[in-house]
């Protein structure tokens, strides 16, 4: 076997226990043999996976070679801070795990994915809170049914998150007189209301934060950065995004503020007609997975532009909770490839 036939089995093996292949989670970082020997570097994040992946590989290939090396590549990891050697400040000690859904651009579908995963994290048993950090485009509300609340406090002065699907849930849209009232703030007002959505807010014991962030680099993605120990952010895209500036400028912010990437979603990936079910390419296909391949970030998935999502979503319906087996499988199957990829508490 050559490096290349190498490369290739690597690639079109399965994932053990998941329906995915290294290929498609792109956890292969490199595959060289020279001599008979083989060396073969993974590309993941928490030790779980790479001891998983490490036996797997053994079993499959340690009688081919007569050496078998497989090392993990290190990837960034949260222990400095943008532009200092600091550790991030916790303002929320009550959560196990920070996930901070990303994008380039607004439009790709980021509070949807937010919201289904952190519905499909419920749905796996743990406490998981949904923080709206998007302050000028609020849509958590609308997607999870609890726009017709405003805010309350409880005896402690502490504000009361909303509940739906499992989730505690809060956003700015719940502080406005109406839903759509928009806000005019600067970010250092935004950073500080986010500030106090962390600090002030009875969110309880939490496994999971799943934060919407603005989508882009500015003040309030640096600011949560530097103020939560962020485990892992998740980066949204479509296929035309995919390969704009906005999304490397916040795979780079990303990894110059050392956080983990989680992995890429790849969103509106292609269009299933409902009434043939033939799949149509329409924006083209693969892109999610060559950024992925560019920047040795792991696929999550993709979700295909599906008139359901659309409709379920802005009537507060979520397609994990409230649609087909088939959408329900998409964001579940990220969130299994997520937790494989990261190194969560
Ligand atoms: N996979 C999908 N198929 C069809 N429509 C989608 C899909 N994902 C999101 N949408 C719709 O696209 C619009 C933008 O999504 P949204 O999650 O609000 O994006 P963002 O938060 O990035 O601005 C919404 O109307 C949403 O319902
Ligand atoms: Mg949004």
């Amino acid at each position: 076997m050559n490096s290349k036939e190498l490369t290739e089995a690597l690639e079109g093996m399965q994932y053990p226990g998941i329906s995915r292949t290294l290929g498609e989670l792109n956890l292969i970082s490199s595959a060289k043999v020279t001599d008979n020997r083989a060396k073969i570097e993974l590309l993941t994040v928490s030790d779980d996976s790479y001891l998983t992946l490490r036996s797997a590989l053994e079993e499959r290939f340690s009688g081919s070679f007569s050496a078998l090396d497989i090392s993990k590549k290190q990837l960034a990891q949260k222990d400095s801070n943008y532009g200092s050697a600091a550790q991030p400040n916790n303002r929320a000690p009550y959560t196990k795990n920070v996930i901070a859904v990303t994008s380039g651009k607004g439009g790709v579908g980021k509070s949807t994915v937010s919201v289904n995963l952190a519905i499909a994290l419920a749905q796996k048993g743990y406490k998981v809170g949904l923080l709206d950090a998007d302050v000028y485009g609020p849509n958590i509300p609308r997607m999870t049914q609890t726009d017709l609340e405003r805010i309350k406090w409880n005896d402690d002065n502490q504000i009361i998150p909303s509940e739906n699907y499992g989730l505690k849930i809060m956003s700015v849209a719940l502080t406005t007189p109406t839903m759509d009232t928009p806000l005019v703030w600067r970010s250092s007002v935004a950073v500080s209301a986010l500030l106090q959505f962390l600090e002030d807010v009875a969110w309880g014991e939490l496994d999971f934060m799943v934060i919407d962030m603005p989508p882009g680099t500015g003040d309030i993605q640096l600011t949560m950065a530097e103020e939560l120990p962020i485990t892992a952010a998740v980066l949204v895209t479509t296929p035309q995004t995919v390969s704009t500036d906005d999304v490397s400028r916040a795979i780079m912010m990303f990894k110059d503020i050392k956080v983990p990437m989680a992995g890429i979603v790849e969103n509106m990936s292609h269009f299933i007609a409902p009434d043939t079910g033939t799949r149509y390419d329409i924006f083209g296909s693969g892109g999610g997975k060559r950024i992925a391949n560019k920047y040795k970030i792991p696929m999550l998935g993709q979700i295909p532009l599906d008139m359901q999502i659309r409709e379920g979503s802005d009537q507060g319906l979520p397609p994990v909770a409230k649609g087909t087996d088939k959408q329900k499988e998409y964001y579940r199957s990220i969130v299994t490839n997520m937790l494989n990829n990261i190194d969560f508490n």
